[in-house]
């Protein structure tokens, strides 16, 4: 883990001026301003390498914490993308290869609709922020607004049948430009599975972008899974295939190292990883001071009879 340069200008404090304003607009009741008033605040350069505003309004979700969010320079240059590089501080020039156009999201499997969704149809679905903490199971966290929707509105389109009980994701896999893929040490396609019912849950969102912004290739354009009560590596990135299934999906890191990393893995600081304790968490961004890491992320009222009558240390 390297420590993070504190970033010089302030992008999120631009940011944060224009969440008052939109806090503001809304109050005033009026949400269609909101997506003027992103144009209107929208950073425009400085030195961080921006990505273009998302189109249309974004609506403020009650899913948000209040903690000091990480600045968009520490999003998008610290990062886990192994397609593209094992370092975190590489992957961000690495994976600004990655073409983003045309691209599909094919949903199908146990379901009456199956659907080859185009990414800018989806785009166009109302999207909302979400400030969420993110906690990486190597004992670092951030907290991220994300803008996306609930996955669950996507799934409904598709119709799931009564007989699927779980969702497999698969990210795009291109060797020829994803030269990462060859020393990480993991297979490829990246996949990554949830329980249906967590994949439904109003938390689990597709993300499309970040701090107001479509989503830097790095951190997993042009969508994302974001589930923020489970370790950092089941929000699988760039994702191109949904799959409902009856059984438990294969996920890569259970794959590489299934002694180390379980299908449910959920943010449990009583359930050490077998290399590392997880009771304990460092904020990027800050000094090495180290937090406690909470039950579920902090996400426990919300999540916690998901897993009633389960036992945790089992279910990892
Ligand atoms: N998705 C793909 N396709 N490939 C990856 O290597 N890394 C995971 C997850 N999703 C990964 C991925 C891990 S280990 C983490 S911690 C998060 O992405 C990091 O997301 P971020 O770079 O946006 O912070």
């Amino acid at each position: 883990m390297g420590k993070i340069k504190e970033n010089e200008i302030t992008p999120e404090a631009v940011y944060m001026n224009r969440r008052n304003f939109i806090r503001a607009g809304l109050l005033a009741g009026s949400a269609v301003t909101t997506g003027a008033i992103y144009k209107v605040f929208a950073p425009s350069g400085g030195n961080i390498k921006d990505t273009a505003p998302i189109q249309g309004e974004i609506g403020r979700s009650s899913f948000a914490t209040d903690e000091k969010q990480n600045t968009f320079e520490e999003i998008t240059n610290y990062n886990n993308f192994y397609e593209f590089s094992s370092s975190k501080t590489g992957v961000a020039e690495k994976a600004a290869r990655m073409n983003l156009r045309p691209w599909t999201v094919e949903i199908g499997g146990l379901v009456h609709k199956p659907t080859v969704f185009d990414i800018d149809g989806i785009l166009r679905f109302p999207q909302e922020e979400r400030i969420y903490r993110f906690r990486c199971v190597e004992a670092w966290s951030m907290v991220i607004p994300w803008v996306g929707f609930p996955l669950k509105l996507l799934l409904d389109k598709v119709e799931p049948f009564g007989s699927a009980k779980y969702v497999a994701f698969e990210t795009l896999y291109d060797p020829n430009i994803m030269r990462g893929s060859l020393a990480a040490g993991i297979d490829f396609p990246y996949v990554e599975g949830l329980r249906l019912d967590e994949a439904m849950h109003p938390l689990t969102i597709l993300a499309t972008g970040l701090y107001g912004k479509q989503m830097p290739h790095q951190n997993g354009a042009p969508i994302r899974l974001v589930v923020p009560w489970k370790y950092g590596f089941k929000s699988i990135k760039s994702i191109v295939r949904i799959t409902l299934t009856a059984d438990e999906p294969r996920t890569t890191w259970s794959l590489a190292a299934p002694n180390e990393y379980g299908f449910y893995s959920n943010v449990n600081p009583d359930v050490d990883h077998p290399r590392w304790s997880q009771k304990r968490e460092r904020r990027i961004g800050e000094d090495w001071t180290m937090r406690d890491t909470l039950m579920f992320n902090g996400y426990d009222d919300e999540v916690a009879h998901l897993y009633s009558g389960m036992d945790l240390k089992k279910y990892f």
